[in-house]
């Protein structure tokens, strides 16, 4: 870190000098975590400009386009890796060895199946609830079942909730749509790949054998890598608040699931296709590039735009090419594909667009890939959120780790009344 200083004045106060600290790549930040004993607190509603911590694990460069985990880009990793080195390379910080490969599958393995009472939670949901509903809620129940005998403080138990989460999401996410459809949950087959394994829960039924599909599958594997992890968006940001306290890492997980949910977060894959779907056709597309134009129409074209990408979301990239794969391979004609490669033809040369840098992003093209393989537009989000467990899963140890964590309490600026005597006008 450099030991440059930024110079603030404030009204009748003397000069203050602020630390600049510098990380590995990316902006450098002004350390501001004094200036309350000066009177003052900084402002800005959505951290637009704000870092809330230190992390090794995730780099954007959203001017670029770049995302790397652990410094490695994602499109090397969804060409050279699978989602379980993925999670290694999270968790860890270095790629596996063959050898501290096969152990990690083999202890994620070990973990896949759910405690057999945890399938009535499900009976208390209507078979139409949202599945991330039901998923939060579960979840959120699992922390009954590990919670006493856990000591967060613990490297070793903080890794086995670890692979405890990582191993269960798929199995939960595809029960939680087998009780949509009525049919029975299936088990967990451990002689599959992780991605393998998700797709026979979801799609295997008793009376018939499953053949994965290999195309299907690295498909699946790919858009689990894509959504692994993505720096302090607001569900990450979400986990570590919630952890700060101490919480259950299950609950924690819980309320990630809660804000990644949101149609402006993770929802938008699912909003993305419904979207397409309201478009329905090639000729409806300049109706709607207006309403996203129109300040008093709350429309938005789902899936574009990003945060912090002010270029084309890396993600998407990977993920257009695995969208054309999938059809091709798959020889699936979809009239959406055709509504979203003119969508995102008319939108990049657009000025409102341009000039507001919304490139597609990862949801855009997701949603189309997913529908392909089979999955319902309700489950698209559910899966986003199995394929992030790992990466909030890698912040909350990142930030338990850190012998200087502290709660997370933001201030406010305060606009309410001023301090006034309270008169009843209620008798008693
Ligand atoms: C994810 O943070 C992450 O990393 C998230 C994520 C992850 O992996 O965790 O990448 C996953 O959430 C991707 C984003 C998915 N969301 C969507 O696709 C929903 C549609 N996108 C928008 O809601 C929006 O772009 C956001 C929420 C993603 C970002 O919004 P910002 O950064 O708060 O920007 P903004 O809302 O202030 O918009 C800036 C301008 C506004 O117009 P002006 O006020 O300048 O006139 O751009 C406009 C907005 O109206 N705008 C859009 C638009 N997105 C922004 N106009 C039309 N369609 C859109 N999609």
């Amino acid at each position: 870190m450099a030991d440059q200083k930024a110079t603030l004045h404030l009204p009748g106060q003397e000069a203050i000098e602020l630390p600049i600290l510098s990380g590995t790549a990316g902006y450098d930040v002004i350390d501001i975590s004094t200036l309350g004993s000066h009177g003052y607190f900084t402002y800005d509603p959505g951290f637009m400009a704000t870092a809330s911590c230190q992390s090794d694990i995730t780099y954007i460069d959203g001017e670029k386009g770049i995302l790397l985990y652990r410094g490695y880009p994602i499109d090397q990793l969804a060409e050279n890796a699978n989602y379980l080195e993925v999670c290694y390379l999270l968790l860890y910080g270095e790629a596996p060895t063959a050898k501290q490969y096969e152990e990690f599958q083999r202890l994620i393995m070990r973990h896949t199946m759910v405690h057999e009472q945890l399938s009535s939670f499900f009976k208390g949901y209507r078979r139409d609830a949202h599945p991330m509903s039901v998923v939060c809620g579960v979840i959120a129940g699992l922390s009954a079942f590990y919670h006493d005998p856990m000591d967060i403080t613990d490297q070793s138990h903080r890794e086995t909730a670890a692979h405890r989460m990582i191993a269960k999401l798929p199995t939960i996410a595809a029960m939680a749509y087998k009780y949509s459809i009525g049919q029975p949950f299936i088990y967990p087959r451990n002689d599959l790949s992780y991605a393998g394994n998700f797709l026979q829960m979801m799609f295997a039924i008793p009376c018939e054998e499953y053949k994965v599909n290999p195309i299907v599958e690295r498909a699946m594997d790919r858009i689990f890598t894509l959504h692994a992890d993505h720096e302090q968006n607001a569900s990450t940001s979400t986990v570590r608040l919630a952890g700060s306290s101490g919480a259950n890492p299950f609950a924690c997980i819980a309320a990630g699931i809660a804000s990644l949910w949101g149609p402006a977060h993770g929802g938008a894959n699912e909003a993305c296709l419904m979207m397409l779907e309201e478009i329905g056709s090639v000729d409806r597309i300049p109706e709607f590039i207006e309403r996203a134009k129109d300040k008093d129409d709350p429309f938005r074209l789902m899936g574009f735009g990003h945060r912090v990408y002010k270029n084309f979301d890396p993600r998407a990239t990977v993920m257009r090419d695995t969208c054309h794969e999938v059809l091709d391979d798959l020889k699936i004609e979809d009239p959406l594909l055709d509504v979203a490669m003119e969508l995102e033809r008319i939108a990049l040369s657009d000025p409102y667009f341009v000039e507001r840098k919304l490139y597609p992003n990862v949801d855009f093209y997701s949603g189309i890939v997913l529908k392909a393989v089979g999955i319902p537009t309700s489950m698209f989000t559910v899966i986003f959120a199995l394929s992030r467990t790992v990466g909030w899963m890698s912040h909350w140890n990142e930030m338990m780790s850190d012998p200087k964590q502290k709660i997370g309490r933001p201030r406010q600026l305060y606009t309410g009344a001023a301090e006034r005597d309270f008169h009843t006008h209620v008798e008693k």
